[in-house]
């Protein structure tokens, strides 16, 4: 019986060309090439699954081969195919994640002495370079500065950061990109095409969306569904399959957020976590519709629209609100999304950040309104949110009780001045307000990181002032945690990005 092989090993690029979304990368490298400028080290780097071993090895076949064409290998003469067969021992792809000793850099040492057997240049690929213990990555230096003729050494990693700047000095560097959602769905349908099975392109969407930026995912991902026996992928069975929540779900959440119908959604929100859905993608999708909202109020054009399959409701939905919510919606849930993955109970986080959400505002329009009676579901969402707040440690608890009154006019402030998601994120946190500091304690890591914003600390610090009378330094802690300055940090970056892609 034949082996079966897994789609991302069988559909690995053979030339340049076929490489996709790395076009910054394949220019300059195929330029070298043809004009003979190649240099003697390289590092590519970059996210997971984007192609760094696949262009390493294209590379080693287009500087080796005796017929290119272009900058191409030509895959046919006897160097390609023996590289391609793995039997020209002068191209050699080393694993340093298993051979990271100092032997095993001195073993490449004493090799690269020898002239090529069979090809112009001795390739080394050397991938997980960043997992070379310390004395290995000397040993590798002194390679480097010295590089005997005709040996090239390129190096991978995902982790750039671990490797030594006396290394990173000596290669050429290029970053592999994370690809675009458009070109892994395109490359899926080219092999979707060449295996005989039917795919909507919305499906295809759909998992290059999970995929994350990853090629290589996606291929899983794929071949994941048509290994089960599917021969035409609907976007309805792609996302059972890859436990994507069903679009009317997302506009049916969205529509109670801007409806701000706090039970509805409760329901909506319990049927997808009780299903198991991916909470996080989930969120991606509320955000990506409220993006489609968003243009399609401001040009009216249905081409520039993601979720085609819900004009309906992005027509309806852009009628009842306007930029300002939509906007407020997409950072506040941008936020969430950039944090829920390493939240320890990312349902909880989800259902009681969407209740905050709603809440702040229903708040605000409710509060011209005589009170009515409290429906039973809300008080139930308010008990979470109060359930939250008992979670919270001691240090918590510090917050002096003269100074919790004027914590509660500084959040109101906010409200006051039209500050709503500063305020939404505020409400539930308390705070300790000294002579000389304010520190606020927040029940969740990404309540903080909304604050640290410059734009949000600078908010907030003017409402101390005017309440408190004082300029004083604010300092957010996630109570239960230490400070984690760094990798709140991180997060914001993380969040730059994903609001880039939208
Ligand atoms: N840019 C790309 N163009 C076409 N196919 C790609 C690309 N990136 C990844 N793939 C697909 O994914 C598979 C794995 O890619 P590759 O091994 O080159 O990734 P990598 O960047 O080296 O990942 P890792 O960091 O995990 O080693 C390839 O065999 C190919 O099928
Ligand atoms: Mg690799
Ligand atoms: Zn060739």
């Amino acid at each position: 019986m034949a082996q079966y092989i897994a789609l991302y090993r069988k559909f690995r690029p053979i030339t340049f060309d076929d490489v996709v979304g790395q076009d910054h990368i394949i220019k300059v490298i195929k330029h070298q090439i043809i004009n003979n400028q190649i240099g003697h080290a390289y590092l590519f780097c970059g996210s997971r699954g984007t192609g760094k071993t696949t262009t390493a090895k294209i590379f080693s076949r287009a500087i080796n081969c005796t017929n290119p064409v272009n900058g191409e290998p030509c895959n046919e003469c006897m160097v390609c195919k023996g590289i391609l067969e793995g039997s020209v021992p002068d191209v050699l792809e080393i694993d340093a994640a298993s051979n990271n000793s100092v032997d095993d850099i001195r073993a490449i040492r004493d090799n690269v002495i020898y002239a090529p057997t069979m090809a112009k240049y001795k390739v080394y690929i050397i991938d997980e370079v960043h997992m070379l213990s310390g004395s290995a990555f000397n040993a590798l230096l002194k390679t480097l500065e010295e590089p005997p003729e005709n040996v090239i050494f390129i190096l991978a990693t995902t982790e750039p950061h671990k490797i030594p700047v006396t290394i990173l000095s000596r290669c050429q560097r290029f970053e592999f990109k994370r690809i675009s959602k458009d070109d892994i769905a395109k490359r899926l349908q080219t092999v979707c095409e060449k295996n005989n099975v039917k795919a909507e392109y919305s499906a295809l969407l759909v998992i290059a969306q999970a995929a994350e930026g990853a090629l290589r995912d996606g291929l899983s991902l794929l071949d994941r569904i048509i290994s089960s026996g599917v021969t035409d992928i609907t976007e309805s069975i792609a996302r059972e399959m890859l436990g994507v929540a069903e679009t009317s779900t997302v506009s049916g959440v969205l529509s109670c957020i801007i409806n701000k119908d706090v039970s509805k959604m409760l329901v909506i929100v319990n049927d997808v976590v009780e299903s198991g859905k991916d909470v996080k993608y989930f969120v991606w999708e509320i955000i990506s519709l409220a993006r489609d909202i968003l243009i399609y109020k401001n040009t009216k054009d249905n081409n520039l629209i993601r979720n085609f399959t819900l004009l309906k409701e992005i027509e309806e939905l852009s009628s009842i609100t306007d930029n300002n919510e939509l906007s407020e919606i997409i950072s506040y849930l941008s936020e969430l999304e950039a944090n829920i993955k390493g939240a320890t109970f990312p349902n909880i986080l989800l259902e009681s950040a969407l209740i905050q959400l709603v809440s702040s505002e229903t708040k605000e329009i409710k509060s011209n309104i005589p009170e009515k009676k409290e429906k039973p579901i809300e008080k139930a969402a308010k008990e979470i949110v109060q359930e939250n707040k008992a979670t919270e440690k001691k240090e918590a608890k510090t917050s002096s009780s003269n100074s919790t009154g004027n914590w509660k006019e500084v959040i109101d402030y906010l409200r006051n001045t039209g500050k709503m998601s500063l305020y939404a994120t505020l409400a539930s946190t308390k705070a300790n307000i000294e002579s000389d500091k304010v520190t606020v304690y927040f029940s969740q890591e990404f309540g903080k990181n909304v604050i640290e914003k410059p734009e949000n600390m600078s908010a907030l610090k003017e409402s101390i002032l005017a309440v408190i009378g004082k300029d004083i330094p604010v300092k957010c802690l996630v109570a239960g945690k230490e400070d984690k300055n760094e990798s709140s940090q991180i997060d914001l970056i993380n969040l730059g990005v994903d609001v880039n892609i939208l």
